[in-house]
């Protein structure tokens, strides 16, 4: 610095420049990260593929080639889901929304899903809003990870991630996933009173 400082005036100029743009940038990002509110929740979402309770459906079946690792699948199988969302794993614990969206078996080899679901919430500090769900769904994999990728209402711009796990399989028709989200939402900002 001080060589600089001797023959390159100029040089010194531009690394001063330098030094507090990356410390307004490094400002900016931890403003950022304090205005933001963690989400926190988890939810059980109860997948059910047959019977008069079914609440997913094929839509896609048996179209693409034989799967490689999951006997009497196929390549692109794809099921509707419309499934119910509890507060606990049991199918009669309080529901607290739906699950609605899409897998589909997105892995010619191994046994993937690519999920897409929005999980529309309907009671509690969330009632009313969504929360958008994307990613690779591992199956055999004790913990998936997926994306948050969105939100509606008191979930606008959410951002995160989502835990997914196989909860329980209690029977060949329905299965019950544990989906714990770990998010993050704009937080009001301070002078929203004040300016409103
Ligand atoms: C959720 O919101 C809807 C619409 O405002 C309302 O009718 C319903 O009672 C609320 N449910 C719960 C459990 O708070």
């Amino acid at each position: 610095m001080a060589i600089a400082n001797k023959h390159h005036p100029l040089l010194l100029a531009v690394v001063v420049v330098a030094l507090s743009l990356a410390a307004a940038a490094a400002a900016a990002t931890l403003a950022g990260l304090r205005h933001r509110s963690p989400v926190r929740m988890r939810l059980y979402m109860h997948d059910v593929i047959g019977g008069p309770e079914q609440t997913a459906i094929r839509l896609i079946w048996g179209v693409g080639p034989p799967h490689k690792s999951m006997p009497g699948r196929t390549f692109g199988d794809t099921v509707a889901v419309d499934d119910l969302v509890t507060e606990g794993p049991s199918i009669g614990s309080p529901a607290v929304g739906r699950a609605q969206g899409t897998y589909m078996l997105s892995s010619q080899r191994e046994a993937v899903l690519v999920v897409d679901i929005t999980v529309a919430i309907t009671s509690g500090a969330y009632n009313g809003s969504t929360i958008v769900v994307a990613g690779r769904d591992r199956v055999r994999d004790e913990t998936r990870e997926l994306a948050v990728v969105g939100g509606t209402g008191a979930l606008r711009e959410a951002a995160g991630y989502v835990l997914w796990r196989t909860a329980k399989v209690w029977s060949e028709i329905h299965m019950t996933l544990e989906l714990d989200v770990h998010a993050s939402v704009p937080a009001p900002a301070d002078d929203a009173v004040a300016t409103e």
